[in-house]
């Protein structure tokens, strides 16, 4: 990043705002009387008091922000310092209400992030319904019954819409929201590199081209090469199944017919498969769900890569981390052990990710509307 004289200026460290910092806006909006200024302080966007007490329970959560090393490129963090001061305060807020309200929101936002950057880059693509021009990707293998958080950024976007119209991208909300709900379930903060523009397309083949759960460890990591993404990149962010669910549907084959001669996947703990089958049978129960992350299924930490190193990753591109490659397995290993560690990559990396082929300058433009393009 160049300040004004052309100099290379690091990013600050800034408290990007973690939990307490959250739950204490909520707090004071509610029951402090201070309401927020402007339109979405009107729209009366408050707690209840069961609300509040599930906020409490987002206690530890780190707040320290981790820095780029360098930015090569013209997303940056202060995008909206001027042109909508209140942008990442509107987004935290929204997103916070969204996780006290259903905790599994965290890991839904920070899965559409992905979703969006591995088709077409960081463009919201993803959040483009069906209308004449538009084939959706909500539509595709990966999103279809499963992609969720739609809601979420409607209203942040219009609550954007209403305190700067015409400003704030989607893609840019979608940035943030990731980082705002890996914050709030304990994980490491970041500043999120901003000035993204929206798509005027999707592409459904693309999304039908994300990483499956059942590809092999070379065909995903291929993918994320393909994306600008290495394997130190990819342990990292596979880290994010330390939050939310699965379906039966995604796991299935693991524990049935892994590889077509009716046995199960061995590398999958075998009292854990059994309990697993009693709410995942041979047929039926698809959209069951599941904790990626038995352990602790609400709160980022580490204990993803614990799981694995117990042959307890629920899908198989989780457990092929430590099973498929020499050097993937070193870093599961370094990751169950240092949690630190592992915060301060995927920080790293979410920004790498978000940075995958951003539109910039004119090119795209500021949907009024994640779900449409605008007409002109
Ligand atoms: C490495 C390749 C990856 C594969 C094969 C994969 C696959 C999956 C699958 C199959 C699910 C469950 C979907 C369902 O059954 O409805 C899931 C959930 C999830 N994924 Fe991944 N994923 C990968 C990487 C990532 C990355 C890079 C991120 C974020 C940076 C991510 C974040 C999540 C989250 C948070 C959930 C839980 C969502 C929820 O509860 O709504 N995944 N993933």
């Amino acid at each position: 990043m160049k300040e004004m004289g052309g100099r290379e200026k690091p990013y600050p460290t800034v408290d990007v705002g973690g939990p307490q910092t959250v739950v204490a806006a909520l707090w004071r909006c509610c029951g402090g009387g201070a309401r927020l200024r402007g339109s979405w302080g009107a729209l009366g966007m408050c707690l209840d008091e069961g609300e509040r007490a599930e906020a409490s329970s987002f206690s530890r959560a780190s707040t320290r922000a981790f820095l780029p090393k360098s930015n090569g490129n013209k997303l940056y963090p202060q995008f909206y310092a001027h042109s909508c001061p209140r942008a990442q305060e509107i987004v935290k807020f929204i997103v916070a209400k969204a996780v006290v309200k259903e905790a599994r929101m965290a890991a839904s936002l920070l899965r559409l992030h992905f979703h969006d950057c591995f088709v077409k880059g960081c463009d919201a693509s993803l959040l483009l319904d069906n209308s004449r021009s538009i084939i959706t990707e909500k539509q595709s293998d990966p999103n279809r019954n499963s992609a969720r958080g739609f809601e979420v950024l409607d209203e942040i976007k219009s609550v954007l819409e209403k305190e700067c119209p015409h400003t704030v991208s989607c893609a840019d909300i979608l940035a943030l929201a990731a980082r705002d709900s890996t914050v709030l379930t304990g994980g490491p903060g970041w500043e999120v590199p901003l000035g993204r523009r929206d798509s005027r397309d999707a592409s459904i083949s693309g999304s039908n081209n994300i990483p499956a759960p059942n590809n092999t460890f070379q065909t995903i990591l291929t993918k994320f090469n393909l994306k600008g993404l290495d394997i130190v990149d990819l342990v990292a962010l596979s880290g994010s199944h330390t939050i939310g669910n699965a379906r039966c549907t995604s796991f299935r084959q693991r524990l049935y017919n892994q590889s077509g001669n009716g046995q199960p996947d061995y590398s999958l703990e075998q009292v854990y498969a059994t309990q697993l089958r009693t709410r995942c049978p041979r047929s039926g129960g698809d959209q069951n769900l599941f904790f990626l992350d038995f352990v602790s299924p609400t709160k980022f930490d580490n204990n993803y890569f614990k799981n694995i190193l117990a042959s307890k990753g629920l899908l198989s591109s989780d457990q092929v981390l430590l099973t498929k490659n020499k050097t993937s397995a070193e870093l599961v290993k370094k990751y169950a052990e240092n949690k630190e560690l592992f915060f301060q990559q995927f920080a790293k990396s979410m920004i790498k990710m978000g940075n995958i082929s951003p539109l910039i300058g004119s090119r795209g433009e500021i949907r009024k509307n994640c779900r449409r393009i605008n007409t002109n």
